[in-house]
């Protein structure tokens, strides 16, 4: 199975959990020094009063700050570069991310050109990045992306309708506080969306072809939690315990899938994202059955091992049968979570399918995919997920 024997793995970023974790924010900045941080955000976070408890800590520690609030779902390079003009102007040394996945790698990307120069677009793949970004605190508010524990960050070239992967070990962040206070009111739509996209980052991480038994360990616990919490954390405005599981299951998903990389959902999503703005998790859950009875046939006992992490009785059954449980399993929990059932239903156009295809195809996470997938593959899928 292994497509790889020789492996790395390493947890840098300091982690604080738990109700009122964002009280500890001044006490992690020390570590970065007396300079002005500059807080990258969204108008969401802004609005919903999220900035202002944050704002309110760093007040109250005489911390000096500037914020950037700009940042949309699907960031751009404009956005970044923004961003970046933003840190220099006002003589920040370094960065807070709180909000999704968004903010998180508009502050990565931020970090790279504070200290490397030069326009983010340059940095597009793998180890480009030279210098290490400034200290980076990120303070997730959804279930999702992980980044806060990632090398990666994520932006759209709007001139190639193309979203951009920058990989580096020099912008994993240097700390995250994961506060379930500030999450338990996500809007069942985020919620639903980026718990999806946790649960993707699980299950594409524990059945790629680069992973590793320590990058599988984080990858089942992450679904395990998910498939028991996702559903109380977005039904309910008041179940902190619950949102703190999911929040801990999006780091663990994590770590996971910043070794192995991901799948066909990634590769497929992201053109999904730059061709008609469909939010990342609602675009990998709505592909996620899809390629999961793809790649059945090619690990049918680990699918197996995810079909039980998610609850469903699979004793007696064959490794196939066992397997399939685990995609209704994610079907069901889909749909509970209110995702739309299909690509038609997000708005989605059947004509863009060929370039997106050509772009997936491009994406690093293809090779590691467990069945091995070609142009016309990634044509059908999209076709299956479209009605
Ligand atoms: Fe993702």
């Amino acid at each position: 199975m292994p497509y790889q024997t020789l492996f790395e793995f390493a947890a840098p970023t300091r982690l604080v959990f738990g109700p009122g974790a964002i009280q500890q924010v001044p006490r992690l900045l020390e570590d970065a020094g007396e300079g002005r941080t500059l807080i990258v955000t969204d108008p969401g976070i802004r609005s919903v009063g999220l900035l202002d408890r944050l704002t309110a800590v760093l007040d109250r520690a005489g911390r000096s700050y500037a914020v950037f609030d700009e940042t949309e779902a699907n960031p751009s390079a404009e956005t970044v570069e923004r961003c970046a003009r933003r840190y220099l102007d006002d003589g920040c040394g370094m960065l807070i991310a709180i909000g999704g996945g968004s903010s998180m790698d508009v502050a990565k990307g931020t970090g790279i050109l504070a200290t490397n120069g030069g326009r983010v677009m340059e940095y597009e793949g793998i180890n480009k990045v030279r210098q290490p970004i400034p200290f980076l605190l990120c303070i997730p508010t959804t279930y999702g992306t992980g980044s806060e524990v990632t090398p990666f960050s994520v932006i759209t070239d709007r001139s190639r309708q193309f979203k951009a992967t920058i990989g580096s070990p020099l912008i994993v962040p240097a700390a995250a506080v994961l506060d379930p206070d500030l999450s338990v009111r996500l809007p069942i739509p985020i919620a639903g969306a980026t718990g999806m996209d946790a649960l993707t980052h699980g299950i594409e991480a524990y059945v790629c072809l680069a992973g590793n038994t320590v990058t599988r360990a984080f990858a089942i616990q992450a679904i395990e939690l998910i498939a028991a919490n996702l559903r109380q954390a977005a039904a309910s405005d008041h179940h902190v315990a619950a949102t703190e599981q999911m929040l801990i299951a999006a780091t663990l998903a994590g770590h996971s899938f910043a070794f192995t990389r991901l799948g066909n959902v990634h590769a497929m999503a992201h053109p999904l994202g730059a061709h008609f703005n469909i939010p990342h998790g609602v675009a990998n859950a709505v592909l996620l059955p899809h390629v999961m009875e793809y790649n059945l046939m090619a690990c049918p006992d680990q699918y197996a091992r995810i079909a039980a992490a998610m609850g469903e009785e699979v004793r007696g059954l064959s490794a196939m049968d066992a397997a399939r449980r685990a995609v209704a399993a994610v079907r069901t929990l889909s749909a509970d979570v209110g995702i739309p059932a299909n690509l038609a239903a997000l708005g989605a156009r059947r004509e863009a399918f060929p370039a997106m295809a050509a772009d997936a195809m491009k994406s690093g996470n293809i090779p590691v995919n467990p069945r091995k997938t070609g142009l016309e593959d990634i044509l059908m899928l999209f076709e299956r997920a479209y009605a």
